[in-house]
């Protein structure tokens, strides 16, 4: 692709062009300037620019741009206005690290550029420095800002997003990923309408309700062909997501930390680093944008041994027991479990202080006796003998009132001076901005991880920020809680990870309420959805693969009728829902008919054998749930020599029409062979002519194929 910038004669960044890429760019479309009524001019002399109609890359606020600024500051006479122009600029091989934040990395400095532009506003001494990361390999930029006090004054920021791009039309439809929690990720696509379209957190979490992601696609845009323009923010706390058309039908989108009671104090010779924003151009539809996704994510952006590694097929716990076990009911789920070929247990919710419900004990992390007599080494050790690995499930940012943690700081959770402290699921959010806190959970998950032979973290995160204040900032930075919270939550993270590189980190937030690439910087797996229904499920994944590698995707069979929506469907089902993701269960596999064991045993087998493909390969989404009655998708090896495939539908129809899958991504070159049939098609037939979905009787039916090249 190409991106092309200019610099003015004024000294702005303005946005020329982004898409298919230009051999030899000459600027056939130049900057062009009317005289506009009611758009004024920043140089007396020349009345027909205006930095209202001038297409930018990081627009200020108060000097005749009047749609939204990417930031904005005050100074210490309380004036908001500022100016940054062109000062230098410089290239080079290789990507730099963000101070205190996740963001996609590089291997070998040949594989991306960046440059980087210093902005200066010399009245205020404010300088910016616009980062720009493009990868040799894939159609990405990725930006960034960091914002410097070179003056000797205080600029407190109200605003400082980390991207702008200013379209020159308003023609695409506006894409992004909205729910609730058990219902994440549902698809929204509606035309782009004159005014300001946005989607936001506000909940000190990227949350459920809204994915810090938002795309533009070209009106034919669909799956497979057209334009889509995808930007998606390396970051977990509050954002904004907008997208504003002007008088003019243009498209200004930008991406970054929610203004929203955010303001950050920069003191002479301070900065401040924005996150980054990855931005994604595909002309091959949503497809080629989520095979970008998957593969920037997967392999620069996930980090650690299991970056690469095929994950083991997991048992949780808690839907089985919930708060309800002892060390002998752990134990027979865990072996009847290890008999069926899972590779690792995973203890839930429950095990520590006296958490017996959900009302009492986050913050004291040491095991509780009573149900576990032999600690948590006792346990995981059992565990390992039975063939298993041990994870443990844990919830650190938060604090129980009825706990020894709050009883002994009541001042470490996040709230505000005379205001009662709102409780979610009874609980308090820790004060993550405060580096005693911080500290304080290091040391004490540090204790917890070393004290058994653990190999895998559910890290969870049960409810969001109210009252978001911190009892040692100064008022002048109370507002800067909720984003210093998330720069201690990433440091704890780094280190514990880092302290503990053996172990596979899985982050979970009721489900996948922090569903974001900043956790994935981290934890290369998230606990999709506490929704487990596979009805269900095909819309969640289905949502989420728009964006996440399937890799990250955690999907469990579940007993039913389900816990969460009641419904019954077929254990077959649900095997396949999960394996086409990152598979495990979640039962009680000592409650099972003999038959139902045997099934579960064949669809563990059956996902080892297709695992590497499933977590590795190239993903396409075929028929859409959010349109339909039916759903599929396939995956394809990067070799094209393999080939995995699922469909379902959701409800019987008598006397349907025929459902026929064409598929994707195979070699057209290639002879496949349909395993376990014996039939043999090109790869051509299979995907121009496609595959009969064979007649299946009754609701909720899934068909699943294994193809292999057999040339
Ligand atoms: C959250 C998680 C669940 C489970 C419970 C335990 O809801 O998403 O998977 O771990 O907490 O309390």
């Amino acid at each position: 692709m190409s991106y092309i910038l200019k610099i003015t004669q004024h000294g702005y960044v303005a946005h020329m062009y982004w898409g298919k890429r230009i051999r030899i760019p000459r600027l056939s479309r130049s900057l062009q300037f009317f005289d506009r009524g009611f758009s004024p001019n920043p140089d007396p002399s020349d009345r027909a620019f205006s930095l209202d109609t001038l297409p930018q890359e990081y627009p200020a606020y108060g000097n005749t741009d009047f749609r939204t600024p990417a930031y904005q500051v005050q100074l210490e006479n309380g004036s908001t206005i500022s100016d940054l122009r062109y000062k230098t600029h410089r290239i080079y091989k290789g990507k730099p690290k963000l101070e205190g934040l996740p963001a996609t990395y590089v291997e070998h400095e040949n594989e991306a550029e960046t440059l980087e532009i210093v902005l200066e506003d010399s009245v205020i001494g404010l300088r910016a420095m616009l980062l720009y990361t493009v990868y040799e390999k894939w159609n990405v930029i990725t930006r960034s800002v960091r914002l410097e006090n070179h003056g000797s004054e205080h600029i407190k920021l109200l605003r400082a997003l980390s991207m702008n791009v200013d379209f020159s039309d308003d023609q695409f439809d506006f894409l992004h990923l909205y729910g609730a929690h058990c219902r994440e990720r549902y698809i929204e696509r509606k035309p782009l309408f004159v005014g300001t379209q946005s989607v936001e957190s506000r909940r000190g979490a990227s949350s459920h309700q809204q994915n810090p992601f938002i795309a533009l696609l070209r009106k034919n845009a669909d799956e497979d062909h057209g334009e889509v323009y995808a930007f998606n923010l390396v970051y977990s706390g509050n954002f904004l997501a907008q997208v504003e058309v002007d008088q003019f039908h243009t498209a200004r989108v930008s991406l970054g930390i929610n203004p929203f009671d955010f303001t950050w104090l920069l003191e002479p010779g301070e900065s401040f680093q924005t996150p980054e924003v990855v931005m994604v151009y595909s002309d091959e539809g949503l497809n080629g944008m989520s095979q970008t996704f998957h593969e920037l994510y997967r392999t620069r952006l996930a980090r650690g041994v299991f970056r690469d590694r095929e994950r083991p097929i997991l048992i949780n716990n808690w839907e089985a027991t919930y708060f309800d076990f002892d060390e002998e009911k752990i134990l027979t789920i865990a072996k009847t479990a290890s008999e069926l070929g899972i590779e690792l247990f995973v203890l839930d919710d429950g095990w520590f202080g006296k958490r017996d419900d959900d009302k009492r004990s986050l913050g004291d992390w040491f095991v509780d006796k009573r149900k576990l007599p032999n600690g948590l080494e006792g346990l995981a050790k059992r565990v390992n003998e039975t063939g298993m690995q041990f994870g443990l499930w844990v919830e650190p940012e938060m604090v129980s009132v009825d706990s020894e943690l709050y009883r002994k700081h009541p001042d470490w959770c996040l709230h505000v001076p005379n205001r009662p402290r709102s409780e979610g699921r009874n609980q308090l959010v820790l004060d993550y901005s405060r580096k005693e806190v911080c500290d304080y959970m290091i040391q004490v998950l540090s204790d917890v991880l070393a004290s058994a032979p653990i190999s895998y973290v559910k890290w969870d995160m049960n409810r969001h920020m109210t009252e978001i204040g911190s009892a040692t900032l100064p008022p002048e930075r109370q507002r800067e809680t909720a984003h210093r919270y998330m720069l201690g939550l990433y440091r704890v993270m780094d280190e514990i990870t880092s302290r503990f590189p053996h172990i596979l980190f899985e982050s979970c937030s009721g489900g996948g309420g922090r569903f974001d690439p900043g956790m994935l910087y981290y934890m290369p797996q998230t606990w999709t959805s506490d929704n487990t229904d596979a009805v269900s499920r095909l819309k969640i994944q289905y949502g989420t693969s728009l964006v996440y590698p399937i890799s990250s995707i955690g999907a469990h069979v579940s007993a039913v009728p389900n816990h969460q929506v009641h419904r019954i469907t077929s254990l077959e089902m649900r095997g396949h829902v999960a394996m086409s993701g990152n598979f495990g269960y979640e039962l009680d596999v000592t409650k099972l008919l003999e038959k139902e064991k045997e099934e579960i045993k064949n669809q563990v087998e059956f996902y080892k054998e297709i695992r590497h493909l499933v977590q590795f390969g190239t993903f396409y989404r075929m028929l859409s749930p959010f349109e339909g009655n039916e759903a599929a998708w396939m995956v394809v090896s990067k070799d094209q020599s393999e080939a995995f495939v699922a469909y379902f539908r959701v409800l019987a129809e008598a006397n349907a029409p025929l459902s026929l899958i064409r598929l994707k991504g195979l070699n057209p070159k290639k002879q496949y062979e349909i395993m376990g049939t014996g039939e043999v098609y090109g790869g051509d037939e299979l995907m121009y002519v496609g595959l009969n979905v064979p007649e299946r009787h009754g609701d909720f039916v899934s068909v699943i194929w294994r193809l292999r090249s057999v040339d």
